[in-house]
């Protein structure tokens, strides 16, 4: 569906509430916080409009934004008040696999009532975030996820930090979320919804003071839609990917596949008064405009700062790419796909079996069935590994590895530009994606697809690290 005549029909109905986009909130001094995961009900279409019934951090869509300094300590206290079991996932944070917040591999689910306390230090500043584990595509999707911000010991100067926490919603004209585990969905692209939200809410405007300099923090929250920004008459900087720092960079559109984050140093160069939107035209026939930045009349300094730093480089540490081992990931199944039989907890199914069990996607033929599966690959602590990304399937993939941030080395034999630090990568249709990293931590460590429909139809399996 296109998103822009949903906006229009919501906006129609009564005039939507303008957001402001800040959810800067303080940093939390003894970073210990409790989240507790519950229904809610929340305004995501305006003020003057149904709310919907969500699940939500602390009543919160996104959940609160927890901020942190570099190498401290996160203490989170999860108090589980759904009608069903969770986790928590920490998404990019290089912790202990005991905290890593997986269902039955690293952890027993938090039952309903129930509590967890997790418990671990930030070795790296960035942008991650968190969001369950447990019926992923439901629970993230009902408004389950939250900003985790660890800041650098010396941040690099701006007016003002914000977080943009995107985020799609599949609403009835109620806007009541209808149910989850459609198989076409599960099948073909994922749920995409029809209704875009920025910060929990439609978003008409985010106000900027002539020639100020702001860190803007984007976060795809989405089940499965994919963004690719554009801000007109601006020029937006990369300085981080996934939480990792990137040599500073231009760049026209700003793509986010579920679960990636992009950190952009964005300096208000326009004139005073003037209205700009930022555009998303990821799918071309769907083209929508996100918000509008609105120009006030109060400089800030009498011209725009042009310099942009390049962030400090966090300790991730750097793959032998000589003695790594090697490995091979072909991503099979789906709709308009070439799988015809897939390996479902021992047993051999044809792909029309499978759909019936929910499932559509493998892994070399694979198919997750369970958390605690075999794993798809063994490897001994300090080990490095190169992986090939082979999408033999007719959608893109947002793979996400657990526990660590792999180099982007190379998509279809030719090297990527500046070969960031991710801990998700886009591998569209047909591609043949290379990336390594070091298994520098023992445990049983996730690695997926993070449109969440693929994950819970078997686009999943374990990296074992010994
Ligand atoms: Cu953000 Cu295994 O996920
Ligand atoms: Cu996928």
């Amino acid at each position: 569906m296109n998103p822009r005549l949903t906006r229009r029909h919501f906006l129609q109905v009564g005039a939507a509430t303008a957001l402001g986009a800040g959810l800067c909130q303080g940093r939390a001094a003894a970073a210990e916080h409790t989240l507790i995961p519950a229904p809610a009900r929340v305004h995501l279409v305006g003020a003057n409009q149904p709310t919907t019934a969500v699940w939500a951090f602390n009543g919160r869509v996104p959940g609160p934004t927890l901020r942190l300094g570099q190498g401290t300590v996160l203490r989170a206290a999860v108090e589980n008040r759904l009608p069903e079991a969770t986790t928590v996932h920490w998404h990019g944070i290089r912790l202990p696999n005991a905290m890593d917040g997986v269902p039955h591999l690293t952890q027993p689910p938090i039952a309903p009532g129930g509590r967890f306390d997790y418990r671990f230090s930030v070795p790296d500043a960035g942008t991650f975030w968190y969001h369950p584990h447990v019926n992923s595509s439901e629970q993230i999707g009902r408004g389950l996820h939250g900003p985790l911000i660890v800041e650098e010991a010396r941040p690099p100067e701006v007016d003002r930090d914000l977080v943009w926490v995107l985020d799609d919603w599949r609403l009835d004209r109620q806007a009541a979320i209808p149910p989850f585990g459609q198989r076409h969905d599960m099948t073909h692209a994922g749920r995409i919804g029809q209704v875009v939200t920025l910060n929990g809410a439609i978003s008409d405007r985010v106000d900027l003071r002539p020639h100020e300099r702001i860190r803007l923090r984007l976060i795809n929250a989405a089940n499965a839609r994919l963004f690719a920004l554009r801000f007109e008459n601006h020029h937006p900087t990369v300085i981080a990917l996934d939480g990792m720092p990137v040599a500073p960079h231009g760049v026209e559109r700003i793509w986010l596949g579920p679960a990636q984050r992009v950190d952009l140093i964005l300096d208000a160069v326009a004139a005073p008064g003037s209205v700009h939107r930022v555009i998303d035209d990821a799918y071309p026939e769907g083209a929508y405009w996100l918000t509008e930045l609105h120009y006030g009349a109060e400089v800030v300094r009498p011209t725009p700062l042009t310099e942009v730093v390049p962030l400090p480089a966090n300790p991730v540490p750097e793959p032998d790419l000589v003695g790594a081992v090697r490995g091979e990931f072909r991503l099979q199944g789906g709709a308009r796909g070439s799988l015809r039989q897939g390996n479902l907890g021992g047993r051999s199914l044809g792909i029309r079996q499978l759909v019936g069990q929910g499932k559509a996607w493998a892994i070399n033929g694979q198919v997750a069935w369970r958390y605690d599966d075999p794993p798809l690959m063994s490897l001994q602590v300090g080990q490095s590994a190169v992986l090939t990304l082979v999408n033999e399937t007719s959608f893109p993939h947002p793979m996400h590895l657990h526990g660590f941030h792999f180099r982007l080395l190379s998509r279809d034999g030719e090297p990527v530009a500046r070969q960031p630090w991710r801990d998700t990568v886009l591998v569209w249709p047909r591609e043949r994606v290379e990336v390594a990293f070091v298994a520098e931590r023992a445990g049983q460590w996730m690695f997926h697809c993070h449109t969440l429909a693929h994950q819970g139809g078997g686009l999943m399996g374990v990296i074992a690290v010994a």
